[in-house]
């Protein structure tokens, strides 16, 4: 076994998080991590994108929808006491909603002491940590925050956040405009801050969590490669294209919030084009693109048009695998080289 401050924190087997991967949901994945002894994560960022095309008695609010997902869940990792938590993103454009979706892990909680003892964390991410302190604080949820560089670092530790998630360029999805990568960030970032540091970006295997646990993180985030597993959500075309990418299959374009990683097709080319046009100038067709790109990777729709977030890890990812195996594999990997490490050195 691989005990660390994460595993010890969260009561988990494995020092893995399932990264939150909005606006995509991520209800079975989180189930079957939490289910197998990673972290499994809510994503909330699809929360708001379904909401605007409710089902008949579906829920209508971010709030609403979040307490059904963490009763469903809860639910559904009860047997096994899985551990659980709920990404939400700090974009401001969506206050409201973003306390809404604070509220419902502080009142589902509250509510129900099984949930409390298993819905054990917040990941925020993209946006100012700063205002969100003390409401996430009071919800009694540890506080992860990510952080795709050490200034960033070093305002979730003064805004109280528990653990930092250090972010790196090469990982799919919304990255920072600075490409600073995990291999410079990750040590970086240890070295700046006092509280404890998740790596994220380009984590798939045993080989790279050792490495992470080297450079002095407590664990890795892993987006890309939970994606390519048997219980994810995500579409099968998707799952296929991240095993046949290389790690020269991604770029990064324009996305709502700033710059995201993609799996390379043609939307991606487009998309990579009006980035290096200019952010501002490129902005209003590359959301459209974005957009109608979501739809069709939940459809299974044109996979040139669909958008696929991945990171460069997508290049190490060579077969879908059930998550409890990839755990497992991890696990076993990870020993094996650290238990081989001193045959390595030349005498
Ligand atoms: C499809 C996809 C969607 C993502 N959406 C989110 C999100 O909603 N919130 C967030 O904090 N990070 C998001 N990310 C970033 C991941 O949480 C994670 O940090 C990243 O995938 C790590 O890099 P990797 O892909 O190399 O493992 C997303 C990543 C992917 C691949």
């Amino acid at each position: 076994m691989i005990s660390t401050a994460l595993t010890e924190m969260l009561g988990i087997r494995y020092p893995v998080i399932q990264a939150g991967m909005g606006p995509w949901n991520t209800d079975k994945l989180c189930v079957a991590a939490a289910n197998a002894g990673a972290l499994g994560v809510i994503s909330t960022v699809g929360i708001g994108y379904f909401w605007t095309r409710p089902e008949e008695g579906a829920p209508k609010t971010p709030y609403e929808f979040l307490r059904a997902i963490i009763a469903k869940v809860a639910g559904e990792t009860a047997e096994r006491r899985g551990v659980f938590g709920a990404n939400i993103p700090l974009a401001m454009e969506f206050k409201e909603q973003i306390e809404g979706l604070i509220k419902a892990v502080s009142d589902a909680r509250r509510e129900d002491e099984d949930v409390a003892a298993r819905l054990k964390v917040i990941i925020t991410s993209a946006g100012n940590p700063t205002p969100w302190g003390e409401v996430i604080k009071e919800s009694g949820v540890l506080w992860f925050h990510v952080a795709p560089s050490v200034y960033h670092a070093l305002k979730a530790q003064s805004a109280g956040a528990d653990v930092v998630i250090a972010s790196g360029r090469e990982g799919g999805g919304h990255v920072a405009f600075e490409p600073i990568h995990t291999m410079v960030l990750l040590p970086a970032v240890i070295k700046a801050v006092d509280i404890p540091v998740v790596g994220a970006g380009g984590f798939c295997d045993g080989a790279s969590l050792v490495a992470a646990l080297a450079l002095g993180a407590i664990g890795v985030q892993m987006g890309t490669r939970f994606i390519a597993t048997r219980e994810s959500d995500f579409h099968q075309l998707w799952k296929n294209k991240v095993v046949e990418s290389s790690e020269m299959d991604t770029l990064v374009g324009i996305s709502i919030f700033g710059p995201a990683r993609y799996l390379k097709n043609e939307v991606a080319i487009r998309l990579h084009e009006l980035l290096r046009g200019g952010f501002e100038q490129g902005y209003n067709e590359g959301v459209m693109l974005e957009t109608k790109g979501i739809a069709l990777s939940i459809e299974g729709g044109d996979p040139e048009w669909s958008i696929y977030f991945g990171g460069e890890v997508a290049g190490r990812i060579d077969g879908i695998a059930g998550v409890g195996e990839l755990l497992e594999g991890i696990e076993a990997e990870a020993e094996r080289i650290i238990a081989s490490l001193q045959g390595n050195l030349k005498r």
